[in-house]
């Protein structure tokens, strides 16, 4: 049985006690509130990721929202898998398309990071998504395809059944344009096709598969209704306490 998970990435927002405080909120209500199996993340700056860890006693999840594709050395400015693990964190965004658009994080140096991330019993969250422009001219089912295959492809069948995947359309991230249910379900049937294909249905079957992309408490109920909807991976909204538990609630 596939999990439902609702993960936020709070991006590069919040500082220390900002972070501390909205988590403790979040904390509070996600124990009140959900009662379902559903899993809760949030996906923190590194500066967080501890204190949230201590704080969680494990209602919600934390996870990171990159790692360096080494295990360790001369990479001033950079957080290892181990470090990231060392936190207590259990799960790390891999290939979000800010990552691909503003830092040239390519699709081989994503399978490094994934591998080196499965090697440190992290949960890789890997993103995939096409642009506006992909999306206008119609190649974006080769662009997911070419970001599968080169991005996590390369797994054996057991990795690979630990990785959980997110399609973030580019076009609807921080834009407040969703993509509409249908849209979505279609990208994710292609994808979990394309998981059929290389590794088998069980394998499919089981692999959660998350939305992304201007996803808030109006419009989760009718994504995740959507058969191969597993979840959402929520930015903008997860910075607000009701809204990003609304959402987690969308399992009750
Ligand atoms: O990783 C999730 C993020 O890219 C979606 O952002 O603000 O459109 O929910 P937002």
């Amino acid at each position: 049985m596939r999990k439902k998970i609702v993960a936020g990435n709070w991006k590069m927002n919040l500082d220390y006690s900002e972070g501390i405080s909205l988590f403790s909120e979040i904390i509070n209500m996600v124990r009140d509130e959900k009662n379902g199996d559903q899993i809760a993340v949030i996906c923190s700056p590194f500066i967080h990721l501890n204190s949230l860890s201590q704080l969680s006693a494990g209602i919600v999840k934390i996870g990171a929202q990159n790692c360096h594709q080494k295990e360790h050395g001369a990479y001033t400015g950079e957080i290892s898998a181990k470090m990231v693990k060392s936190t207590g964190c259990e799960y790390v965004i891999i290939g979000h398309s800010e990552r691909r658009q503003y830092f040239a994080e390519s699709d081989s140096l994503l399978a490094e990071k994934t591998t080196i991330a499965l090697q440190n019993n992290l949960t890789p969250l890997f993103c995939i998504g096409e642009t506006l422009d992909e999306r206008n001219n119609g190649s974006y089912y080769q662009v997911l395809e070419s970001q599968l295959e080169n991005g996590v492809f390369g797994l054996s069948a057991e990795d690979f059944s630990k990785v959980v995947l997110a399609y973030e359309p580019v076009w609807a991230i921080g834009t407040g344009l969703t993509a509409t249910p249908e849209q979505a379900q279609d990208i994710h049937a292609f994808i979990r096709a394309k998981i059929d294909a290389k590794y088998g249905m069980n394998v499919a079957d089981n692999t959660s598969i998350l939305y992304g992309g201007s996803c808030n408490p109006k419009n989760a109920a009718e994504l995740f209704a959507q058969h191969d909807i597993d979840g959402g991976l929520i930015g903008g909204a997860s910075l607000k306490s009701r809204d990003f538990v609304d959402i987690v609630k969308t399992f009750n």
